[in-house]
């Protein structure tokens, strides 16, 4: 996308000066909503780091199936995703109205490009519901109250955050907005996470210097955890199986998978 093509979003903040983590991880896994920043801060990463394109595209096939796991094996019919990140071919409401036309879906970003793609997100089915929420994750307490229009907070619903809690530095904040959301939604909701990691039984050392990079860089800046720190923010939370692994090995089907230095996990609150 060349800058005269930037679309127009109501916030007016698009900054095409530095590369946005929405638009570089849209390049990673292949899209065309970016920038030459983003492009050349993405090719440098991914010069450092090879691995990083596949952790995006892992990630998000890791958000196919854990979608499609909860509405058919599960019966999920909500979902709150927080860091919904840019529209691409298969979004969680086109994955979970599929299996279940009736489900609802709200989206949470805070990046102006995803507010300025935000229809694509709003295509529901006429059964089912979606909406849009410009809002930033450290500020919860409006997220559940802005979400409460279309979700029933009585329900369950299956709380998203893929790629997300690595932009929120604080460990400690981390948990905490993520105890805040699951406090608001009842038992029998679940809680579906990724998150990167410089463990070496991962391959992530390699994201230290990359992290660095990105941080000197790009915006926002961002950490990654290790599986210690990961595991916790499932305190209180019972994992599915097969509990917090690369987020390739999860539920991984026919293909044999490779490891990638991202967590995945799914939890449901008891
Ligand atoms: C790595 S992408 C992940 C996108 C998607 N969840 C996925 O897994 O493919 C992270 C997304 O989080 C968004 N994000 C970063 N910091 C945020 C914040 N403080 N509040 C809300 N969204 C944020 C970015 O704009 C980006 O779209």
């Amino acid at each position: 996308m060349s800058e005269n093509q930037a679309p127009s979003s109501g916030s007016g903040r698009l900054n095409t000066g530095v590369a946005h983590n929405a638009r570089v991880w849209n390049y990673w896994i292949g899209g065309k909503d970016n920038y030459e920043v983003d492009q050349a801060v993405g090719d440098q990463v991914a010069g450092m780091f090879p691995v990083i394109r596949d952790v995006a595209r892992a990630d998000r096939e890791f958000l196919g199936r854990a979608v499609r796991h909860l509405v058919e094996e599960h019966g999920v019919r909500q979902f709150l995703d927080i860091g919904t990140g840019l529209p691409t071919l298969d979004n969680t409401h086109e994955i979970a109205q599929r299996s279940a036309p009736d489900a609802r879906i709200v989206y949470v970003d805070n990046d102006p490009i995803v507010l300025a793609h935000a229809r694509t997100l709003l295509t529901s089915t006429r059964e089912g519901a979606t909406d849009y929420i410009d809002a930033d994750v450290h500020h919860p307490e409006g997220i559940i109250e802005r979400a409460s229009a279309t979700l029933d907070l009585d329900r369950p619903v299956a709380v998203m955050m893929l790629g997300i809690l690595n932009f929120v530095l604080d460990t400690e904040k981390a948990q905490d907005i993520v105890r805040q959301v699951l406090a608001a939604v009842p038992s029998g909701s679940y809680l579906v996470l990724t998150h990167p990691t410089t463990d070496p039984d991962l391959g992530g050392e390699g994201n230290v210097a990359a992290m660095e990079f990105w941080n000197e860089n790009a915006t926002p800046p961002i950490t990654a955890r290790t599986r210690a720190e990961v595991t916790a923010f499932f305190d209180g939370l019972e994992f599915l199986e097969p509990g917090l692994v690369s987020c390739t090995q999860w539920h991984p089907g026919t293909a044999s998978p490779v490891t990638v230095p991202q967590f995945g996990a799914v939890a449901v609150k008891p």
